[in-house]
């Protein structure tokens, strides 16, 4: 009896060490996010049990090793001890309602971190080899993400390549990014601050830069940065040259299949381009000048590049313009 007190003590004291350690640690990031507040009491249950767990393992086997260790000179056998029906139908049960109960505070939990605010505002997430970029509703695209605060938004997410990951620890929830289909991301930001949103599923060499900013700012300084982004995408678009053109690829969604850095995607990449020789599907050669690349833009099918597939851009349905074909040209030429 003496050694259940004792070991039921310890395993007491053990659990409390246990989790009091572990909350030390400080494991976690800053709590940023309302969908995190479900998570963390969920964490912090889940390492209540394994706390009270380790020490209900530990301690015996520890306890045991050293209390009922075989004493010098002692040569015979142990206790002959035959099965215990009491104790396996209890250490059956209470881990079974155990698990039982944490499979429903998890899916809760879950529940928790989906609900939905119709008034929550969209912002389209698109995610490629290895950037992120943000198109905003107000008709401008940005590289850091600017959210505001107590405010839910709804993030609509593509990949144009692989599966990437978008995971701010700070907001605790994460989301796959898959290529193909639409993925949702819900988060009221609660704590104004910058942070980063990294991605989290290896996507190839540069899977560990794929990081940007997160800005989480007041209403006020969002409607600012909003208002300043529209202006400056409308001067942009305004002057014409390349730097409209450089508006004018993000507007019309090009580098979701062109890159500028010299990687291709599922189109050729626009580094060095204009100027060079380009070899076609059909085995001939084409210089890339102005008229070839208007050609391409317009009709993407009719003079597909060797080594890729036919690209569905429809120039039409979009409504480019000459102009804006002569300012993304420009743009192109920039690119060296
Ligand atoms: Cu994208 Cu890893």
């Amino acid at each position: 009896m003496r050694h259940f007190v004792v070991v039921g003590i310890l395993v007491v004291v053990v659990s409390i060490l246990t989790y009091w350690g572990i909350n030390a640690s400080q494991l976690m990031p800053v709590e940023a996010s309302a969908q995190a507040i479900p998570v963390d009491w969920m964490w912090n249950a889940d390492m209540k049990v394994i706390a009270f767990l380790f020490a209900l393992i530990m301690v015996p086997l520890i306890y045991g090793l050293i209390v009922f260790h075989r004493k010098k000179g002692e040569t015979g056998d142990g206790v002959h001890m035959e099965g215990n029906p009491t104790l396996e139908v209890t250490w059956t049960v209470i881990p079974l309602i155990t698990v039982m109960v944490f499979a429903y505070l998890g899916a809760y939990t879950l529940g928790e971190t989906r609900v939905v605010d119709p008034n929550a505002s969209a912002i389209k997430v698109h995610a490629f080899q290895w950037a992120w970029r943000f198109e905003y509703p107000q008709g401008f695209t940005s590289d850091e993400l600017f959210l505001p605060v107590n405010k839910q938004v709804d993030l609509q997410m593509d990949s144009s390549d692989v599966i990437h990951s978008f995971w701010v620890p700070e907001f605790r929830i994460k989301q796959d990014v898959v290529p193909g289909r639409i993925t949702e991301y819900r988060i009221t930001p609660t704590l104004i601050g910058s942070y980063k949103v990294r991605c989290a599923e290896l996507c190839g060499t540069s899977h560990s830069y794929m990081e940007t900013p997160v800005h989480v700012v007041t209403q006020a300084e969002y409607d600012s940065w909003i208002a300043q982004q529209v202006q400056a995408a409308s001067a942009a678009l305004n002057a014409g040259g390349p730097d409209a053109g450089k508006a004018l690829v993000g507007k019309f969604g090009c580098l979701g299949c062109h890159t500028v850095n010299g990687t291709p995607l599922v189109g050729p990449s626009w580094l060095g381009l204009y100027g060079s020789t380009v070899h076609l599907s059909d085995g001939t050669t084409v210089t890339a000048d102005d008229a070839y690349i208007k050609e391409a833009i317009l009709r993407p099918s009719s003079q597909v590049v060797n080594g890729f597939p036919p690209m569905s851009f429809n120039a039409e349905a979009l409504g480019v313009t000459d102009q804006q074909i002569t300012d993304i040209i420009a743009y192109i030429k920039t690119l060296k």
